[in-house]
């Protein structure tokens, strides 16, 4: 099943010309023959943040990444955005995205990444590098139909 995907990258310094972790998932995205609506880079600003992720949302998108601003600096503060404009969390991809990516890093734990849902769309938390956001869509990107098809009220069939 083919979705959308929104990438939002959240930082003060990067630009689109410069954003390699949000090229990195613009590029698992179309590998794997998903749609692309939009990929643009906001501040490390709650507001922006809550508001493009509205936007997108609004767009059709199915699934909106965001990309950054999960760590501890007073500056990031993604996972609250993202808490803020969802309807209810969804803490299981960032539990399994710092479950996974402990055997990489232990600085893992500092993500405060989380996901959350909005509608029948979901918003999830990416960490900023290129490393370690193509390790994080390692962890979880083979529940992003189920789960898209879940939130349309589909049934379980046999897990995976
Ligand atoms: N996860 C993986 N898989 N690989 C990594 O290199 N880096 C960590 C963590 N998660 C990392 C990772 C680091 S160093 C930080 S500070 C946090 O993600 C938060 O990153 P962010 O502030 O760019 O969102």
């Amino acid at each position: 099943m083919a979705l959308k995907f929104s990438i939002i990258t959240c930082s003060d310094t990067r630009t689109l010309a410069d954003d390699a972790a949000g090229a990195a998932l613009k590029e698992l995205i179309s590998k794997e023959g998903h749609e692309l609506v939009d990929h643009l880079v906001v501040k490390d600003d709650k507001e922006e943040i809550k508001s493009e992720i509205l936007a997108q949302v609004n767009k059709g998108s199915d699934i909106v990444l965001t990309c950054g601003g999960t760590g501890l600096s007073l500056r990031d503060v993604t996972p609250d955005a993202t808490r803020e404009v969802s309807d209810r969390e969804v803490p299981g991809f960032g539990e399994a995205m710092r479950a996974y990516s402990m055997q990489f890093t232990h600085r893992a734990m500092l993500s405060r990444a989380t996901a959350g849902q909005i509608g029948t769309s979901l918003v999830i938390n990416f960490p900023g590098s290129k490393k370690a956001a193509v390790e994080n869509w390692e962890a979880i990107a083979d529940q992003f139909e189920h789960a898209i098809e879940m939130a349309h009220g589909g049934k379980h069939e046999q897990a995976k």
